[in-house]
């Protein structure tokens, strides 16, 4: 597994995926742990003279964030210099990458604009035409995006010498490490991707907690009828038929709190269907579930709870984040989102045993599954 000890990078072009993937509210790209955390690389990277091009998505087409990189640039130059052009593949980037200078780096426009980053398969894939003879070295530092077989991730290192970066190394020697193979583990799974948590709760044995968009689903699943969610997640029910055979292994919330002019509202799940949004587990659920985390010896969370940057829907992810960090379990945490909330909320990050930037990435990795990204870079 080369690093970034391994190269020469002095004047060289070096293609570098990093994860800036943050979260979006009312327009706002918000500042995040993620961009904080990339610009470590970027930062040694630039320190060795390179001249580095910078590949990063935000969200997916057709999702509310997917936007472009122009404001992750701006929030990226608290933490490391960079400059952005709102091109990939076009003149304009073609041009501003020969014009980097030894030591600076350039943030090219949402990777995911570009059709063929989702056709690594595909011959004669633009991004490959066009970026790959522009870059001497190819550097992946996005963990948490390894899950996706996607061209920045999977298709570089086949025409560039290639390598990891920093954060992506502390994330796999972390990860070695915490090892939740033998112990009974407690699994928490919510966050906003519930199509993530599908490939864990195959694999969990028992003990799973549902949070986060997952909830709803999972409740759904048991046959109830929640109102106006089961109008919201339409685009999500396909994932109904692929919880009901597990059913047995999940706790499910006994309610969930919604959202009644800003007011947080408790509601019995026997109480629904509902005309309001769900945004958080509810009061009975946190104490039920906080009671299994006091209880477990090994758990693993992954996404908030619910919208926690509204705080009065933050509740239930602050008090499992608290449970958990006054609990004795070895305990790994993940997602991007998650990693904001222990920042905004001010919870001690030492109280937990590893907190990760991955959240999708994270779950493939623990059930066992082999993430493109690392196998494209020969890492089993
Ligand atoms: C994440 O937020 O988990 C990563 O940035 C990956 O994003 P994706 O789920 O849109 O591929």
């Amino acid at each position: 597994m080369k690093t970034l000890n391994d190269f020469n990078f002095k004047n060289t072009h070096v293609l570098l995926r990093t994860d800036l993937n943050s979260t979006i509210i009312s327009g706002k790209v918000q500042d995040s742990e993620r961009i904080k955390e990339a610009a470590i690389t970027i930062n040694e990277l630039k320190r060795k003279k390179a001249k580095i091009i910078i590949l990063a998505h935000q969200g997916q087409p057709g999702e509310n964030d997917f936007t472009s990189l122009r404001q992750h640039a701006k929030l990226l130059n608290k933490y490391a210099k960079v400059k952005f052009v709102q091109d990939i593949i076009g003149k304009r980037a073609k041009k501003a990458i020969q014009e980097l200078k030894s030591g600076e780096a350039l943030l090219l426009d949402n990777i995911r604009f570009v059709k063929d980053e989702f056709r690594p398969a595909k011959e004669s894939n633009k991004l490959i035409a066009t970026l790959a003879p522009l870059a001497n070295i190819y550097v992946n530092d996005a963990f948490s995006v390894c899950h996706r077989n996607q061209v920045s991730l999977v298709s570089f290192p086949k025409y560039l010498p290639s390598c990891i970066g920093r954060l992506l190394e502390k994330e796999l020697n972390a990860l070695k490490k915490i090892n939740l193979k033998s112990k009974n583990t407690l699994y928490i799974l919510g966050g906003a991707k519930p199509e993530d948590n599908i490939k864990l709760l195959n694999k969990a044995k028992n003990n799973v907690l549902v949070t986060g968009t997952f909830a709803p689903l999972c409740i759904i699943a048991s046959g109830k009828n929640l109102g106006l969610q089961n109008k919201i997640m339409k685009d999500k029910l396909y994932l109904v038929k692929k919880i009901k055979p597990e059913l047995n292994k999940i706790i499910i919330p006994v309610d969930l709190a919604i959202n009644v002019n800003n007011k947080r509202v408790n509601v019995k799940i026997n109480n629904f269907p509902s005309n309001y949004k769900i945004l958080d587990i509810g009061d009975k659920t946190i104490e039920l579930y906080s009671n299994k985390i006091k209880k477990a010896r090994a758990l693993c969370m992954k996404g908030p709870a619910g919208n926690y940057s509204k705080k009065p829907f933050a509740k239930g992810t602050i008090a499992l984040l608290r449970a958990i960090a006054n609990s004795r379990a070895l305990s790994l945490i993940g997602g991007g989102h998650l990693n904001d909330a222990i920042s905004k909320y001010k919870i001690n990050k030492k109280r937990f045993g590893y907190i990760s930037l991955s959240g999708g990435a994270l779950l493939s990795y623990i059930a066992g599954e082999k993430l493109p990204g690392l196998v494209a870079l020969g890492i089993k």
